[in-house]
This record gives C-alpha cells, structure tokens and sequence, in this order.
C-alpha cells in the first residue's frame, strides 16, 4: 500500500531538538538498558532525596509498577518554584476567555502566590496529604491553581470534568470518598452559562445518599450568577484567600505517593479511577511534552483540551508548567462567536504551537476556509492531534490550510492510562504519513497481538499492547487492583493491554484503527457503552438496551441505542426526546445518544448474550453482511431491527 509521506523539511530538521539519529540512538538506549536511560532522565526534574533505584516493575502476578521509589520530590515546587530564580516574570498561563474581549496573563511569581494561597486555605479547612479533593471546574486559571494546590500540600485530585452531569459527580465523588470539592458559580461556554455550584449541590445530595458526606465547597467566583448556598460548608474562594499566606512550602513527597485520580470509561461496570503517582508521570509528562512538541524556551504553547481530562492534566498543565512553558488556557469553543475562533486566538498571542482533536478539525474543515485564512497564523510551527484516529483528508487539511503546508503535525496516540504520549512522530526525525501516530516514544515497546495472543511480526494487524512498563504509567484502579489486573494484564499476560486495534506496516508505523471492545470514542471522549446502556434502563419505561457505535462525519463516533421497552408501551419520537434528556441527566451532554431504535426485541444467542455484531452491521446499515445468525435464539428479531433502522443511507 502506497501511502502519501511528508518528510521533515530541512527548517524543521535545523531547529529540532530531536533529529532522526538522534531518535534512533536514544531509542535503543531506553530499550536496551531502561534503568540508565531514565537513570539519567529522570534529572529533568528537582528532587530533595535523589532516587538510587531507578525501574521496579512487573506486569505478572500482582501486577506492580515503581519508578524512582526511593527519590523525592513534589509536582508543584518542580512546576513553580525551580523557575522563579530565573523566569519569575515570565508569563506562566495565558487566560483566553469566552468572550474574546477577556484575557489575562499570569507570571510564575503570580502562579506560585495563587497556589500558595490556595494550598493554603485547603490547609485550613482540614485537607491533608493523602486526602481526595474533587475538582469540578470550567477552563479558568484557578482549575489549575487548585490542582497544583493539592499537589503541593500532597492531596490527591480528582478533577470532573464541567460537562458531567450531578449523577456522574456524584458517582467520582463517591468511589474516592472525598470530602471536599473545589468549583466556581458557574461557567461559561459559548455565551452560555453553565451551574457548576447548582450541579455540584446536587452532586452533594446524591452522595448523601452514598454516605459520602462533602464537608467543605469551596467556591471560586467567575460570573457573580446566582447559586445555592450552604453556611457553614461552602466558601467564597476570594474570601479564604484573603485571609492566608501566599507562602507555602511544598510538602516532600516519595515518587510513587498518589498524585492524582481521574475517572475513565471501560467497557463494563462504572468508570474506573486511574490513579497517577508523582515522580515517574512528572518525568513522562515533562519530556513527552519538550521533544514531541519540540518546545524551545519562550514557545507560546496551546493545547485546546479541558482539565477535566487527561490531556488537559499532562498537555495544559503537569507537562508544560514543568518545563518552564508558557501556556494557553481556553474557556470558550471553537465556534463561538464564529468558526474562526481558534485562528483568531493563535493570532493574537502569537500561537507557536497548537494541540487539538481530530473532531475540532473536521467541524472546522466542514465551516469552510475562510474561516481560516482571514487569519494569518505566521506564528504557529508545529501542529499536533489526540484522541482519535484522523482521517487523512482531515489530516491534510490541517496540514494545507491551517498549517500553510509549514507545520508538521505530531498524531499523538495515547490513553488516561498511560499518563502520556507513547506514540508518536518526532518532528524533527520522523518522516509523516497523514493517520498514522507512525512510531513508539523513548521507552515504550508497542507489540500486536492476534486475538489467540499469538505475537505478529512485520506488517500485521492486530490488538495493540505494549510489552514493558514506562515512567508514567498507571499505577492502580483506585480502591480495586484487582480491577487493574484483570482489565489490563489478563487479557494477554504479561502485557499491557490497550483496548486498541492497530496495523503496523512496511516501514514499522502503527496506524491505530480504534477500540476493540465496547468502548465508543465520540469526538475524542471515552464513553463505555455499559454505562450509556445503565442509564437508558434505569428510565422508568425501558426494559433493556444496547448501545453501539457508528461511523460519524464529525464526531468519530455516533451513540447509536436500541432499546426495548415496558410492555404495553409504544415508542415516539416525543420518546425519544425524553430518552436523550434522561441520558444526559445521568451522564452528561456528551454522552447524548444519535440514534435510538425501539426494538421489540434484541437478537441474543441462546445463553443469552447480545450480539453486538450485529446490532453493529445494522446501525453502520450494513446489513447484507450480518455474518452467521444461526446462533442467535430467535432469527426473527434480526428481520424487524433491519425494518426500522434509523441509519438508512
Ligand atoms: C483512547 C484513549 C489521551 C488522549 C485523549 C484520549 C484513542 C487517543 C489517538 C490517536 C487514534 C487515539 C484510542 C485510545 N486515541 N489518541 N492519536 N489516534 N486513536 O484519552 O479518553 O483515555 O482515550 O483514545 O482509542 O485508546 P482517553
């Protein structure tokens, strides 16, 4: 197969900080001796008790991963206080607001006050170190004040992120049994106001319910909206501030202590924590983020995710703050007040670098290109993906029309559970191939696998693994290691289990082809189809359901459910309505379903088990291909789900 390559260009090769030999050499390095290559890079960061065991790790029996174990250090001193002697006035976080006439830009001098300030009045009210603090916030500096605040005095974070319903707050709330919650009155997203404290009250009730019982809220004051108000358990963030020191020494953490939880989609059961430690992730999030960004000093830096996920954990803050960077924080859209939003915001501050997701490109692609070129972007140098597999035409225009064919784009393929990048180009020594994240970051082996476990050489296509442990690795599911053993280590043991499908082709690139088990990736959002299912049944009138996934034009993947219901109950589209509203009441917007099918029936085979296959076929409306049906219990079911699809093209 001849795929279209754009090799790194002669300006790119010149100021890289990687080039092709240079790769080359260091991959073999961290192959061949992994304890003397992060040996020595694991120095990129400070620590107050330097480590003298480097790589501790098994992926057999219990399953343990240490890294650095004996060293010390804190995320938050290695994120601000280390740059002050140098780069105190030089600016830490740019704030681009909703509305475009609101910026800010914050120094590290003014981000160490701020966090000191806010570590401090966390201290106050009783958090210590180990203790789980729930971040429910919008993009404003303060999301990230508060991370680096738990950080500093060694509590551990959740954040949620601000699209999540009451339900699944109070779901993330529950499972680490935090007490105390950091949010804001409300956000701001495309004009429009979001509840966030109205949401998180609710939130508060429903764990209630749990015997979670949320002692303190504190509230961070972003619009002077309306809300509820709990005396006694709820606290203006300004007014806390103004009453503690803005100074606060960062509490001495071992490498492996918890840094950080944050909840991800699996193919069954409730979302699972993924728990991140402190050493290992700063090391992994700090280089991933210099050398495949190739960020120099004085880079402006722009990763368009929100906080509430991983990206916006090592690509928005852990990563870039580490390494002295200046980075942009975006509250708004990308279509508010108009589609050229992303393009205007790389003009105005001067965007060297620009970090978005496959969806974003082709709503953009689809607005027209005028968006793009009433704007000049003579700043940018360097364009990178995440979240899902970009389609090539999406890639090339990227390329072409945002990029003036300048840039190259790093496809960066990685997952929460990774902590960061594993695959990737380099853009100063890999050669680019439009949809493919092309090759392995330092350290990580990538190894595919057929569905027997047998292990594929050469160009194959098969299930993605990867064979050996990286510093930023996942470290447990919280409260449950069992659940990390068996959903990551058993499925082929010994190995890291990604969930992905992937091709690697003549020249060694992986092209990832998506999930292979009943995860959906809608517009570069996890989603377990388990869960979409859990709140379509817990409707009043729905007797079961299935949820697959469907090829989308913008979002990847659209929510495609087929639900039966009650006896004696027709289906409607006034039905429907309710439906997608009740699912965003217990997941969130996000999880909003495309297409919802009422089916008498669901074909099942004769234990009982759906086949997912076919409902698949039949929502992609591929039906003339629904394989062997001669298992299922009753073939009829089959005839009536083609009859009524709603994906007809
Ligand atoms: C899943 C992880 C960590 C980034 C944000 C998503 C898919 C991620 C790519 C890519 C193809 C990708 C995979 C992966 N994915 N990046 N560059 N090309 N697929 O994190 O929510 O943990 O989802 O996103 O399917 O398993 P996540």
């Amino acid at each position: 197969m001849s795929e279209k390559i754009h090799p790194v260009t002669k300006l790119v090769k010149s100021h890289a900080l990687i080039d092709k030999a240079k790769y080359e050499k260091w991959y073999e390095e961290s192959i061949e001796n992994p304890d003397k290559f992060w040996g020595k890079h694991g120095k990129r960061i400070d620590w107050f008790k330097p480590y003298t065991k480097v790589k501790n790790t098994s992926f057999t029996g219990k399953v343990s991963i240490k890294w650095f174990e004996d060293g010390q250090t804190n995320v938050s001193y290695n994120c601000i206080d280390r740059h002050l002697k140098t780069h105190g006035n030089q600016v830490a976080i740019i704030f681009e607001g909703d509305n475009p006439y609101i910026d800010k830009k914050i120094t590290y001098n003014e981000l160490y006050e701020h966090v000191c300030r806010m570590a401090n009045v966390l201290k106050k009210h009783g958090v210590k170190k180990g203790d789980r603090v729930t971040i429910y916030m919008p993009m404003i500096p303060e999301a990230a004040y508060a991370m680096l605040a738990c950080a500093r005095i060694g509590a551990v974070h959740s954040v949620v992120f601000g699209g999540f319903s009451p339900e699944a707050l109070a779901g993330r709330i529950v499972d680490c049994e935090s007490t105390f919650v950091i949010t804001c009155d409300e956000g701001v997203r495309g004009g429009k106001p979001v509840p966030l404290k109205d949401n998180t009250d609710t939130a508060i009730h429903i764990a209630a319910r749990q015997h979670v019982t949320v002692s303190k809220v504190l509230v961070v004051r972003r619009t002077g909206g309306k809300t509820g108000w709990a005396p006694g358990r709820d606290l203006w963030y300004h007014q806390e501030a103004a009453t503690v020191k803005a100074e606060c020494p960062p509490v001495k953490m071992k490498a492996e202590d918890p840094l950080f939880i944050l909840y991800t989609s699996g193919s069954t059961g409730k979302p699972k924590g993924v728990l991140h430690t402190t050493g290992g992730y700063l090391v992994y999030a700090s280089m991933t983020h210099e050398y495949v960004f190739d960020y120099h000093h004085g880079d402006i830096y722009w990763c368009t995710a929100d906080v509430g996920w991983v990206t916006g954990h090592s690509y928005i803050v852990y990563g870039p703050l580490a390494n002295c960077a200046t980075t942009l924080m975006f509250e708004g859209v990308p279509n508010f007040p108009d589609q050229g939003r992303f393009w205007e915001v790389i003009d105005k501050h001067k965007v060297n670098i620009f970090y978005t997701a496959p969806t974003a490109i082709r709503s953009l692609m689809g607005a027209g290109d005028h968006f793009v070129t009433r704007s000049s972007r003579s700043s940018l140098r360097l364009l990178g993906t995440v979240g899902e597999p970009i389609n090539p035409e999406a890639w090339e225009w990227y390329y072409n029309v945002v990029g003036d064919g300048r840039c190259p784009i790093v496809d960066t393929w990685w997952q929460t559970e990774t902590g960061g990048i594993l695959i990737t180009p380099l853009p100063g020594a890999i050669d680019l191939k439009p949809g493919s994240a092309t090759v392995p970051f330092f350290g990580v082996k990538p190894q595919l696998v057929d569905n027997e476990g047998k292990v594929l050489e050469g160009p194959a296509d098969g299930n993605l693994c990867i064979t050996d442990s990286w510093p930023g690795q996942m470290r447990t599911v919280y409260g449950d290691h069992d659940r990390f053993i068996q959903t990551y280590f058993s499925t082929y043991k010994g190995k890291y289990f990604t969930g992905d499908g992937c091709r690697r082709d003549e020249d060694g690139y992986y092209w990832i082809t998506g999930r292979v088990d009943d995860v959906l990736n809608v517009s570069g959002h996890r989603l377990g189809t388990a869960e979409v299912e859990s709140a379509l049944v817990s409707h009043n009138l729905v007797s079961e359901a299935a949820v697959v996934g469907y090829p989308h034009s913008i979002k990847g993947q659209g929510i495609y459910c087929y639900v039966t219901l009650m006896a004696g109950n027709e289906g409607s589209d006034e039905l429907r309505q309710q439906l997608v509203k009740h699912v965003r009441t217990e997941i969130g917007p996000i999880a909003s379903p495309d297409k919802i099918q009422f089916a008498p029936g669901l074909p099942k085979t004769r234990s009982g088990k759906i086949m997912r296959r076919i409902l698949r076929k039949i929502a992609e409306d591929d039906f003339g291909a629904l394989g062997d049906t001669s298992t299922l219990a009753d073939p009829a079911v089959v005839d009536d789900l083609i009859a009524n699809r709603q994906n007809k093209v």
